[in-house]
């Protein structure tokens, strides 16, 4: 893929995580995302879609969404579990025609290219050298097997996509570098690099993800897939333009 310049863009991928629409937000995000279909051809919500996982701030998203003119993808966050109502919150928004992935892909035609988006929200566990173990008591095993399992069905996703390109969306991240910004301390509950192994072994031209919202905005697998956080606070915008095409290079912000 390539950055290409702006005007020889294949594929606009617009991208934000961290929304955190609440009930009583109706026609705030609306009026930030108008106009986007002359922007992008797709939009990506990397998760925290909601204040607290409720069906009803779900619903006001996907009023939100309602006009926004081209395909909406989105993963769940670690806020849109937080009432335990995450499926009823994925339901609202299929059923308004947002598609949702966790351990899942979806292939978009656009501009006569393929686009491939695999997602998962991951989950945390740390980075290389201070890494949570799979050992102990069940909790701690079970906190590890989490990551370890959406990381994986991020993996299996990716790696059955056959498309021109490829992008891995996530709420978590994938790497340290984008975290920058965030304490130190709480790193290991920011990401894991369980997921920028699975994304290097898969292959993707684009890793996107939310959740650090003093985070920074770009980074790099091991494997030299291109990071970007999008959590709002971070790209200070309503959303971030990524310029892709189907020759390989680096992805570029577009704006
Ligand atoms: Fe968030
Ligand atoms: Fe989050």
């Amino acid at each position: 893929m390539t950055a290409a310049e702006p005007a020889t863009c294949e594929v606009r991928v617009a991208a934000v995580g961290d929304v955190h629409v609440a009930a009583d937000a109706a026609g705030r995000l609306r009026v930030e995302l108008e106009g986007i279909a002359e922007q992008a051809d797709v939009l990506l919500l990397a998760g925290d879609l909601t204040h607290r996982g409720r069906p009803e701030e779900a619903e006001v998203l996907a009023g939100e969404l309602a006009d926004v003119g081209i395909p909406v993808v989105a993963v769940l966050g670690n806020h849109d579990y937080h009432t335990d109502q995450q499926h009823l919150v994925t339901e609202v928004l299929e059923r308004r025609g947002v598609t949702m992935l966790e351990g899942d892909a979806v292939v978009l035609e656009l501009n006569g290219v393929r686009l491939g988006v695999a997602g998962t929200k991951g989950f945390g566990g740390g980075f290389a050298g201070r890494t949570a173990s799979d050992f102990g008591e069940p909790e701690q095993r079970a906190f590890v097997q989490y990551s370890k399992r959406l990381a994986a069905g991020l993996e299996q996703a990716l790696a059955g996509l056959d498309t021109d390109l490829k992008v891995a969306l996530m709420h978590f991240s994938p790497v340290q570098e984008t975290l920058t910004g965030e304490p130190r301390e709480i790193h290991a509950f920011l990401g894991s690099d369980l997921l920028a192994e699975a994304v290097d072994r898969a292959g993707a031209d684009l890793a996107l993800h939310g959740h650090a919202h003093r985070g920074s905005r770009t980074g790099i697998t091991a494997g030299g897939v291109p990071v970007r956080n999008v959590a709002k606070p971070v790209i200070g915008c309503p959303y971030e333009v990524f310029c892709l095409s189907a020759e390989r290079s680096p992805a570029r912000s577009a704006g």
